[in-house]
């Protein structure tokens, strides 16, 4: 287990995305009625941050090419992606919220 702090609650509002950086790894924070998810924070199709996307019904749209991938379980939805996105347990402790990176 690798649970780290990775940012404030209060950081992170409801159906709103954010970008942190835990050690290497960019990751990517969202907040879905109330729920955090994590995923990795680089889209799998070329060189594209999450934070920077779009959200909207538990789908991420990324800023590039407008690939959507499921926030919850990071499954690739469309074109022109053929990889998922790496997921991470995340929830809220008090008044933050950790990322668990294995
Ligand atoms: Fe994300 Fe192309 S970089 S869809």
């Amino acid at each position: 287990m690798a649970w780290q702090l990775a940012a404030p609650a209060g950081a992170l509002a409801e159906n709103q995305v954010i970008g942190v950086r835990l050690g290497e790894t960019e990751v990517a924070l969202y907040r879905l009625n109330g729920e955090v998810f994590a995923t990795h924070g680089v889209c799998t199709h070329a060189l594209a941050f999450m934070k920077d996307g779009f959200l909207e019904n538990g789908q991420i749209e990324c800023p590039l090419h407008q690939g959507r991938f499921d926030v919850r379980s990071g499954r690739a939805l469309c074109a022109p992606l053929s990889r998922n996105l790496p997921t991470y347990a995340a929830e809220t402790r008090g008044d933050e919220i950790w990322v668990d990176l294995d």
